[in-house]
């Protein structure tokens, strides 16, 4: 037998593919940017679900079958023409799904799309439903984090500032765009509430355990703000935490949070990407480097799950998974 074959897999992966800790799970051909994750429960299978680049949404169902085409955004939207495509001209046709999350007790995936606003979509997958284009007025102009409080069924979502192509973003943190909302869409209503706004790139949003309030992490402004939706404290804010570009945060089972942020690194003062765990009034508990595996591209999201860590990341093909 020979002992090519294995000398050729050596060489080829770098030695960190290979470590214990980090594993990646390869997103089909042509497919990039799984931007935020969302999981299935009741029960618990580990499926679970991401918004990629081209305006799909893909089904993730275990290692044997691997990812599939599960929905999609663009009500207009042709597989000829949007799947694979990262021409961001496609973007208002193919959409761009961002921000995920089930309420789980309807089974309904919230979705947010930079082009298309809050989504909805049914257990069928296809199609994805407008829920909300505007609010106030304003229509939204970059729909980003999404969480469901479980118990009431309200979306809790932002919408990221005054730019709307993807492309202008840098344009944004180059001025300190305040313009953001965040937003409550109640479902037994049918309405959508302006909790907040003139913020500065609100990109995830978590509501707490008790549903007493919510964590917005404002990516531009380099802040995280917790807002309280009940109790002696409804309807103001306070900053928690001053963490560089903080990204979507998610809650764990036991109620705290994990947040992905960069870290400024010397002396080149350039960016690597961080898991933060983070109690609800803001203390770091944790804090986790990816940058052996990310070099300088940023991740996205941070999601617990059996004992494991899965990273979303707008410039990868796969979903990287850590074991903590
Ligand atoms: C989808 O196509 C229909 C028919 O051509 C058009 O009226 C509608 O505006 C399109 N919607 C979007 C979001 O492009
Ligand atoms: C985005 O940038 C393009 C040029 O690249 C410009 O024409 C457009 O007005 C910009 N849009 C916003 C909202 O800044
Ligand atoms: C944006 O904020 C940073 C940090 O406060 C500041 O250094 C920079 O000058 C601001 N840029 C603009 C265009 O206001
Ligand atoms: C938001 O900013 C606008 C323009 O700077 C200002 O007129 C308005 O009062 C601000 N609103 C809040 C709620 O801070
Ligand atoms: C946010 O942090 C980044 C990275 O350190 C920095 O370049 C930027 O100026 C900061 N922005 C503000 C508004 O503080």
């Amino acid at each position: 037998m020979s002992t090519f074959p294995i000398f050729v897999l050596l060489f080829c992966f770098p030695p960190v593919l290979l470590s214990q800790s980090f594993r990646s799970l390869q997103l089909p051909p042509n497919a990039i940017g799984p931007e935020s994750i969302a999981f299935e429960s009741r029960p618990v299978t580990g499926r679970f679900y991401v918004g990629i680049a081209d305006g799909r949404i893909l089904q993730y169902n275990g290692p044997r079958v691997g990812f599939r085409d599960f929905g999609f955004t663009g009500p207009n939207r042709s597989k000829r023409v949007c799947d694979g495509t990262i021409d961001p001209d496609l973007g208002p046709v193919c959409g761009r799904p961002l921000g995920l999350a089930f309420h789980y007790s309807s089974n309904k995936l919230y979705i947010c799309d930079v082009y298309f606003g809050l989504m909805v979509l049914g257990s069928a997958g296809k199609q994805a439903t407008q829920v909300s284009a505007a609010a106030d007025g304003q229509p939204y102009r970059f729909c980003k984090g999404l969480d469901v409080h479980q118990l009431t069924g309200n979306v809790l979502f932002t919408d990221f500032g005054a730019v709307k192509d993807p492309r202008n973003a840098s344009k944004a943190l180059n001025t300190n765009d305040s313009k953001g909302r965040l937003l409550m869409y109640e479902p037994d209503a049918d309405r959508v509430t302006v909790l907040l706004k003139n913020l500065s790139g609100p990109a995830g949003v978590a509501v707490s355990q008790d549903g007493a309030y919510v964590l917005v992490s404002n990516f531009i402004g380099n802040n995280t703000i917790r807002y309280w939706l009940r109790g002696p404290r409804a309807n103001t804010y306070e900053s928690i935490n001053f963490q560089e570009r903080p990204d979507n945060i998610r809650r764990t089972v036991v109620g705290d949070f994990w947040r992905a942020a960069a870290m400024v690194k010397q002396p080149a003062q350039s960016l690597v990407p961080v898991g933060q765990r983070m109690e609800g009034f803001g203390r770091v508990s944790r804090t986790i480097s990816f940058e052996a595996w990310y070099g300088n591209q940023l991740i996205s999201e941070v999601h617990e799950f059996g004992g494991e860590l899965y990273l979303g990341s707008r410039f990868t093909t796969f979903v990287g998974v850590y074991r903590f």
